[in-house]
């Protein structure tokens, strides 16, 4: 079946974050996208609405074979039932984790330029943002293991939040990497935290190694947080789950979620994520070249029409990060202007850490026509931006 992706659906007026916007202009930031979800899972969803009692739920059965299944065929881990729990939603759970697993003050590390909400959550429970930041060169990312090694190495330095795949980079961390990252923590005693939302978005042909799946040590130290919110776009419908196998570990991380009341599903979130699991595949699949063909539409647009902005390649997400150090090096700045100007809205980059100064994040989950009209906005605006001399 042939799926529609290239239909324009207006989001105005219905209480999208992404689309609280003005007339005038084209959001491209929040890591949400404008298709409409599969149609698998619309039906499942529509089926269990019609039986209109909407009451506490429980975790089915049929929600840990969806996941069990899934990782098995598309990833290669075969994860054990009593390894999985449901939590409603990475970020507040991950929030929790920072709570249960280091103490007030001490530090949590990340890998800038990453997730913005990693840090708001950092500082949010009292603790400190440690930073290995990852190194870009020649075009592109990688991770800098002395330096890794260095912080890891701060006795006050208990957990560390991993982003595998990479938001904003795209980058697909290696076997081998992680399972060195897993090395280190495990010398200096270092829990880590392995944020795998975006893990189904990779591009065609590719995949992704689930922390947990890198080595033994790995398995054995790693928290590990997967959903289909980000691949299905289900985000309203908070449904994720969290994977870890060491078994006290698991016991720590069931109790700070209860605390939380982050374990409770609402009415929808096991009907949408096993029928995504069980049915959605073919939908993702024509997605993901979907994604694939806009990401390669943004390379040529950039090459041909604008050459002072670099997309940096990337082979996961839906998110591009445009390297803007050709026109100058304020992303604030340029991101306000060029929304004023063009109403193009896209994420300033220092929003995921200062190595995101030169930087802008755009979201290309969208239609092909809108995509389009985000480039001409974006040139349209990097013109009159030179135009002026900015700086
Ligand atoms: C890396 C990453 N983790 C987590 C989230 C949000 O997860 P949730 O909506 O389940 O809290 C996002 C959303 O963009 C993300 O990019």
């Amino acid at each position: 079946m042939k799926y529609d992706f290239d239909s324009v659906i207006n989001r105005r007026d219905t209480d999208s974050m992404k689309w609280d916007v003005e007339v005038n202009e084209l959001p491209m930031w929040v890591a949400d996208m404008d298709y409409i979800t599969a149609p698998e899972i619309l039906d499942a969803l529509k089926e269990r609405l019609d039986h209109g009692i909407l009451g506490y739920p429980v975790i089915p059965g049929r929600w840990y074979d969806a996941y069990i299944n899934w990782w098995k065929d598309r990833h290669d881990l075969a994860m054990k039932r009593e390894s999985l729990v449901f939590c409603s939603g990475v970020i507040p759970a991950v929030s929790a984790m920072i709570r249960a697993f280091s103490l007030p003050g001490s530090n949590v590390l990340i890998e800038p330029p990453v997730y913005n909400c990693f840090f708001n959550i950092i500082k949010g429970n009292g603790r400190k943002v440690q930073e290995s930041p990852l190194i870009y060169k020649n075009g592109a990312y990688e991770r800098d293991f002395e330096e890794l090694e260095k912080q890891m190495s701060d006795p006050e330095t208990e957990l560390m939040i991993l982003c595998n795949p990479q938001n904003p980079t795209g980058n697909i961390w290696k076997k081998e990497e992680l399972a060195k990252i897993g090395e280190l923590a495990e010398k200096h005693g270092v829990k880590i935290i392995s944020d795998e939302i975006h893990c189904d978005l990779t591009e065609p042909g590719m995949g992704y190694v689930p922390f947990a799946a890198a080595s033994p040590v790995c398995a054995d130290i790693g928290i590990s947080f997967i959903a289909p919110t980000k691949a299905f776009n289900l985000a309203g419908l908070k449904t994720a789950a969290v994977y870890v196998c060491n078994e006290e570990t698991r016991e720590k991380v069931k109790k700070a979620l209860d605390t939380d009341e982050l374990s409770e599903p609402n009415a929808f979130a096991s009907t949408a994520a096993i029928a995504a699991f069980e049915k959605g595949g073919p939908w993702l699949d024509g997605l993901r070249e979907y994604i694939s063909e806009n990401r390669k539409t943004v390379y040529d647009f950039l090459h041909d029409e604008l050459p002072q902005i670099h997309a940096v390649k990337g082979f996961a997400t839906y998110l591009m990060w445009l390297d803007i150090s050709g026109l100058k090096k304020d992303t604030d700045k340029f991101a306000a202007f060029l929304r004023k100007q063009t109403g193009l809205f896209l994420s300033p980059g220092v929003i995921f850490g200062q190595q995101g100064m030169d930087f802008l994040r755009m979201n290309i989950a969208c239609p092909k026509s809108v995509l389009m009209d985000g480039l001409s906005r974006l040139k349209a605006g990097a013109d009159e931006w030179m135009k002026k001399g900015e700086k």
